[in-house]
């Protein structure tokens, strides 16, 4: 019994002087950085990766009818309306099309064809804010883009639907429809599309 209890201890201390030994080269000591460890192991995150507090992606508007009465706060300067422009070719020409009139490539193919932006009904009749809020809550089949797009880019893009679109609606039409064809020839890009 004796015998077994002091093989027991023996077993036990063999480990812990074994690491002491200078060839054990400890796992834990390496220059790799370790998780939380000084300003290296904590980077930060690229600009715009996470959202804080203070990041504007939601407008204090709450529903529609807010949104209806809000008076556009950003002018329409040529700037304001190009920036307007770029966006909506980029978010908005897939349904609603360059000619704005909702006949895009996947306009076509919903069951609701988006509305037409260059109508009396848009252009004049509802209020800036009602486009506004359009984008910022989506309609019956319409996706809200309120987490892709900050609101003055949502105001940009309105100033563009009022002060920009039917012009440039009629110039794409010119060079894109094709009478013949009776159709938009997407195939000339003319570097959009
Ligand atoms: C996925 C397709 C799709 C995209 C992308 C889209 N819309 Fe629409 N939009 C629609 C549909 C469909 C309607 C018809 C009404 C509805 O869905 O409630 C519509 C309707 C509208 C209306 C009419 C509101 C009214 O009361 O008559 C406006 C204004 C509008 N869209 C603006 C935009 C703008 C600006 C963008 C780009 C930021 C955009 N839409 C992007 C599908 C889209």
């Amino acid at each position: 019994m004796v015998k077994l209890r002091w093989f027991a201890v023996i077993a036990t201390l063999i480990p812990s002087v074994a690491m002491a030994w200078p060839w054990s080269t400890d796992m834990m000591d390496q220059i790799s950085i370790k998780p939380q460890h000084g300003p290296m192991g904590v980077r930060p995150f690229p600009e715009h990766s996470v959202p804080i507090p203070s990041t504007k992606t939601s407008s204090r508007i709450v529903d529609m009818d807010e949104a209806d009465a809000t008076k556009n706060p950003v002018a329409a300067t040529p700037e304001s309306i190009h920036n307007g422009m770029k966006l909506f070719e980029v978010i908005c020409t897939p349904c609603h099309n360059y000619s704005g009139k909702g006949d895009g490539p996947v306009g076509m193919k919903l069951t609701l064809q988006p509305f037409d932006l260059t109508s009396d009904r848009i252009q004049h009749e509802v209020t800036e804010g009602h486009i506004f809020g359009y984008m910022t809550f989506g309609g019956a089949v319409m996706p809200s883009y309120a987490n892709d797009l900050y609101p003055n880019e949502r105001w940009d893009i309105v100033n563009f639907v009022r002060h920009g679109l039917l012009q440039y609606s009629q110039n794409w039409l010119k060079t894109h429809y094709s009478a013949d064809k009776g159709h938009y020839d997407y195939t000339d890009k003319g570097g959009k599309q």
